[in-house]
């Protein structure tokens, strides 16, 4: 590992005077060589499969931005599929996968170690991309938290409030507990092995962590990504990690002691000059524009940019935003929120 790789740097505690940079779903819909290179694979769950084509739209924007780290190309609902639920992506739409409601659907669930079998293109995609990317960008690798993925395993769908999942986890707690024990054991199988492969950080995305309240926050966003850092701590000493809470307000602060992650991700729910007094002080802080300002850009964008970035320079910071780009923005934008960044 370099420690001349900015991302590095930031990951183990340090302040720099221009934050390296990064964005959530940087290879996506709003880069026309993306949609081109979706449209030769056929579609998205072969493009996440293919390893040359995952491997080509992950370096997508490293080619045309020069980002500082490369997220895999991959999807938080692959792991669902290797441990045997049915997946499917309704163009438009969004995922679809069999219901998990019973102990029989729970019964018919792979083991842990069996997530391989379905993953390994996955893999030979972090390999490619070790060995391609630039020598100073970091490659990251990433997984669903149990939570998440459980949200989506319950209802076979993306849903609003994640009604589904939170009836479950009230009307059947032992049911709902091995569901997140075997997300938890699958999700340190998939993260080693994209260890194993070249991934030099990994992050877990608890994108519905922010509906999680009181107790249930401990039990099923904080426990399941501690035991998750835990393991690869164990196995991988020194290996930063990112958690990302989103949503989780409040609960922000203490989440990097209670878990042992390197570095929160923040949402754009909360405000910087807030997390750079109450959070940041714990460890590392990424984020956390609002996408928005990428479709809209002008002055605001960068004003909003250079906010962040003076909020956050007392310490570590990765700039990012606070959840994935869309596929309206447009691709100039993003030119403009990095000068605002490497110019602020
Ligand atoms: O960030 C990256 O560039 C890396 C790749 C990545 C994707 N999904 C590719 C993707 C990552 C890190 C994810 C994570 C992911 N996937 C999350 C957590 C982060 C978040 O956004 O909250 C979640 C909840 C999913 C599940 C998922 N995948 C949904 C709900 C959808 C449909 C919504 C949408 O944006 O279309 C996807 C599809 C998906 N995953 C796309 C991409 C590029 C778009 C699919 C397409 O090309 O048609």
């Amino acid at each position: 590992m370099s420690e001349t790789k900015t991302i590095l740097k930031s990951l183990a505690g340090e302040a720099q005077p221009v934050p390296p940079i990064w964005m959530m779903r940087q290879a996506g819909r709003y880069l026309p060589e993306y949609r081109e290179t979706r449209a030769k694979a056929g579609d998205f769950l072969s493009l996440c499969y293919n390893p040359e084509l995952a491997a080509e739209v992950t370096l997508q924007p490293i080619r045309r931005y020069g980002f500082d780290a490369s997220i895999l190309f991959a999807d938080i609902l692959l792991l669902p599929q290797a441990l045997g639920a049915d997946l499917w992506f309704v163009t438009g739409e969004g995922p679809r996968l069999s219901t998990l409601t019973t102990e029989a659907e729970f019964d018919a669930l792979k083991p842990a170690e069996a997530v391989h079998e379905t993953l390994n293109p996955v893999y030979e995609t972090v390999r490619i991309l070790s060995r391609e990317l630039p020598a100073e960008t970091t490659l990251i690798g990433f997984a669903g938290a149990p939570w998440t993925v459980a949200t989506y395993m319950v209802a076979g769908r993306g849903t609003p409030d994640q009604g589904p999942a939170h009836a479950l986890k009230n009307e059947n707690p032992a049911l709902f507990r091995r569901l997140i024990d075997r997300l938890t054991d699958g999700t340190i199988e998939y993260l080693a092995a994209q260890v194993e492969a070249g991934a030099e950080v990994v992050k877990i995305f608890d994108s519905w962590a922010g509906s999680l309240s009181g107790e249930d926050f401990d039990t099923y966003a904080l426990e399941p990504c501690r035991k998750i850092t835990a393991a690869l701590k164990a196995r991988y000493p020194g290996l930063p990690v990112i958690g990302f809470p989103r949503g989780a307000g409040e609960r922000y602060v203490g989440f990097a002691k209670a878990t042992g992650v390197d570095c929160v991700a923040l949402d754009q729910g909360v405000d910087p000059d807030w997390a750079a007094r109450e959070v940041q002080p714990e460890g590392c802080v990424q984020g956390n524009l609002d996408p928005s300002h990428l479709v809209t850009g002008g002055e605001a964008l960068e004003r909003e940019t250079r906010r962040i970035v003076e909020a956050f320079r007392g310490g570590p910071h990765i700039f990012n935003l606070g959840h994935g780009i869309t596929p309206d923005a447009d691709p100039e934008n993003v030119h403009r929120m990095i000068a605002a960044v490497r110019g602020a």
